[in-house]
């Protein structure tokens, strides 16, 4: 599909919702002059920052961008973002308050108050510096949806040590590479956890890693499954022991502004993940304000994100910008389709659940299910519902409106990226109106443009981010250079350039289109094409390789590989099969390759460039387009032709 039949695919809802009145009547923000004030840039975050953060010394300085791309936020402020939130809240009537509700998979839940949450993490603070964990160091977390990975990250924040989270459903390899490049010597993990009633064995998978870890000291591991486990002597600790010993008074650090919080790996179009920093001040004030305007947070709400903490949105919109507003969250471990298709609802039904955010590939998964499943639970608890991840088809916005907010209501669509730290494009569910597709509007103070090749505003082009914010990360770890190239280069260095194209509508109105670049997002997890090349050339009878996005009615997209086989290696069901599963061992069962291809050569530009675009139209059946700057055109309309005929399943 061509970029403008996409958008018209996009602009076929033509409806568009505004707030409902007794919504907007109690919102957070319900007058349109929030965005008059967010004009005057360090006015408004200074004004934000003070309403909405306890400082230990207030800043000098609200902003410094007198080095672009560089940015510095509440120059001199002293802060730390687990005393945000956690010891205000035992001071201002919350102590007793549910901070954190948690529903394992087989249906048992503990509830963490404020008070109860702090202990912990305090205990966790000083485990940690009992293994000689200093301000700065960084700490490796390598678990699912347990609420220790919470506690692990408060408890870093506490004590000044960035953490760098790695998705439990990464695989060893990818934990080995983030440790080594976050020269992180300690880890959290665990025995194993639920999926599907099964149990995953995280501790063999862990220890694999480990193997190829350069530094290690030690590894801490969280008792949840009681699967049976190899626990190294010296290295390896249980985490129920080191916690039974712990003093729980933990002193918070005084951190500047700009010390580092945490760092996050995210696939670039490179093979090596890049390690985005965010720091202490800025984030926390983008994030606990864009949380409490976006989501519209409540003292009584109960808000559930269905995000993974291995993600940013587990970072920003379950842990820091929840917690700091003091807000009471769901986190679940599994799988929404066990034991039944119903397990979302009767969560939402059973904690009265009042603001969901969850993804559109969920959101699709749960419309091929049949409506049926939600309609048979009383879901009128919820009053907001969110969407992140990648860009929602109107149809899907459209059944999640009513079938899951009953009409009635409003579907904060959130634009952003692990680098933004908080969401950028939204709508204020108070004051935007909405349009099925489209997220709308920058929050108050952003500047978000469609530019084109030249950085001149179009109708249609690349998304552009014009002014400085507080989330923004700060740079590359030990890679400025990358930083700088990947973000700052393509116009100007004060324009963030994010590496999805967009449209422009008559009203002003963003409709996010996707990525431009070499990055695939599958079921809402960004996943670089070079990932899936790397691990497929890793296998001795790949010679080369090049991976696509193919779109999909549930995921989005899913990977497809074409292949071309060493001369040693014969083409056969068996070693297609061994390939993708291959693919889904190094890197993640998410990156598997739902079908690939051997080809005998790959489209190449004369400068000897693989054509991936044209790979990716082969792929999902579409037009080739233009094909005379290749060097081999012959070899494009043999692909196609094998495509076809091989009935390949990703295009189906
Ligand atoms: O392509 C955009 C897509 O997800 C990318 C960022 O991925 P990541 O850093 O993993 O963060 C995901 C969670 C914030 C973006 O470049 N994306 C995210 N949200 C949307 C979206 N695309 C369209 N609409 C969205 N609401």
């Amino acid at each position: 599909m061509s970029s403008k039949e996409v958008i018209d695919v996009l602009l076929e809802e033509d409806r568009t919702f505004s707030p409902p009145e007794e919504f907007a009547k109690d919102a957070n923000a319900n007058d349109p002059k929030i965005y008059e004030e967010g004009e005057d840039l360090e006015a408004f975050w200074a004004e934000r920052a003070e309403e909405n953060i306890d400082w230990f010394e207030k800043w000098d300085e609200v902003l410094d961008w007198s080095n672009p791309p560089y940015a510095e936020w509440f120059i001199n402020g002293k802060l730390n973002a687990s005393y945000n939130c956690l010891d205000r809240h035992l001071k201002n009537g919350r102590k007793n308050k549910a901070a954190l509700t948690w529903e394992g998979e087989l249906g048992e839940t503990v509830t963490y108050t404020y008070q109860t949450l702090y202990n912990e993490v305090c205990k966790f603070a000083n485990v940690l510096k009992g293994l000689g964990v200093e301000k700065g160091d960084r700490v490796a977390v390598y678990l699912p949806m347990i609420p220790e990975a919470a506690v692990v990250m408060l408890a870093c924040a506490r004590i000044g040590a960035p953490h760098t989270v790695v998705f439990a459903g990464f695989s060893p390899s990818a934990l080995a590479e983030r440790m080594n490049d976050a020269e992180a010597s300690v880890v959290v993990t665990c025995d194993g956890y639920y999926r599907r009633g099964n149990v995953i064995d995280h501790k063999t998978k862990t220890d694999k890693g480990l193997e190829e870890v350069e530094k290690l000291d030690d590894v801490i591991v969280v008792q949840r499954a009681e699967n049976d486990v190899n626990m190294e002597e010296g290295r390896d600790h249980w985490w129920h022991e080191l916690m039974a010993d712990a003093d729980r008074d933990c002193e918070p650090e005084v951190m500047d502004a700009e010390d580092m919080l945490f760092l996050m790996y995210t696939s670039g179009t490179t093979g090596k993940p890049k390690g985005v920093v965010h720091t202490t001040g800025g984030y926390l004030t983008y994030a606990t304000t864009t949380s409490k305007y976006i989501f519209d947070l409540k003292e009584d709400d109960t808000y559930w994100c269905t995000a993974d903490v291995g993600w940013i949105t587990g970072h920003s919109y379950i842990v820091y910008g929840i917690l700091a507003n003091g807000a009471s969250m769901v986190m679940y471990e599994g799988a929404p389709n066990y034991p039944t298709k119903n397990r979302f609802w009767e969560i939402i039904e059973k904690y009265q659940v009042n603001i969901l955010y969850t993804a559109p590939t969920a959101i699709r998964l749960f419309m091929k299910w049949g409506a049926e499943y939600p309609e048979s639970h009383d879901l009128s608890s919820l009053r907001l519902l969110g969407s992140v991840g990648e860009p929602i088809n109107p149809r899907a916005w459209m059944w999640y409106h009513e079938h899951i907010g009953g009409g009635e209501c409003p579907i904060v669509d959130t634009w952003w990226q692990t680098e933004t730290g908080g969401i950028i494009v939204s709508p204020l569910p108070g004051i935007t109106e909405l349009k099925p597709g489209s997220a709308t509007n920058a929050f108050p103070s952003l500047e978000v443009d469609v530019l084109d090749e030249d950085g001149n505003p179009a109708d249609s082009g690349y998304l552009a981010i014009k002014r400085p914010w507080p989330g923004m990360l700060r740079t590359l770890y030990n890679n400025p250079e990358r930083f700088e190239n990947t973000y700052w280069s393509k116009w100007d260095n004060t324009t963030y350039f994010a590496g999805d194209g967009a449209k422009k509508d008559e009203d002003g109105y963003i409709w996010v289109l996707g990525r431009v670049d070499d990055v695939m997002n599958v079921s809402g997890h960004r996943l670089s094409t070079v990932d899936i090349e790397s691990a497929l050339v890793d296998h001795e009878s790949v010679a080369e390789s090049a991976a696509v996005g193919v779109k999909h009615d549930v995921k989005g997209h899913v990977p497809f590989a074409y292949v071309i086989l060493d001369d040693k290696a014969e083409p056969s069901e068996e070693l297609k099969q061994e390939l993708r599963n291959h693919v889904s061992d190094i890197v993640s069962p998410i990156a598997k390759p739902a079908d690939l291809v051997f080809a005998p050569d790959l489209p190449k530009t004369r400068s000897g460039k693989i054509m991936r675009r044209l790979l990716k139209a082969i792929a999902n059946g579409e037009d080739m387009g233009n094909t005379s700057t290749l060097a081999n055109p012959e070899i494009a309309e043999e692909l196609q032709a094998k495509v076809a005929k091989e009935e390949v399943a990703a295009t189906k």
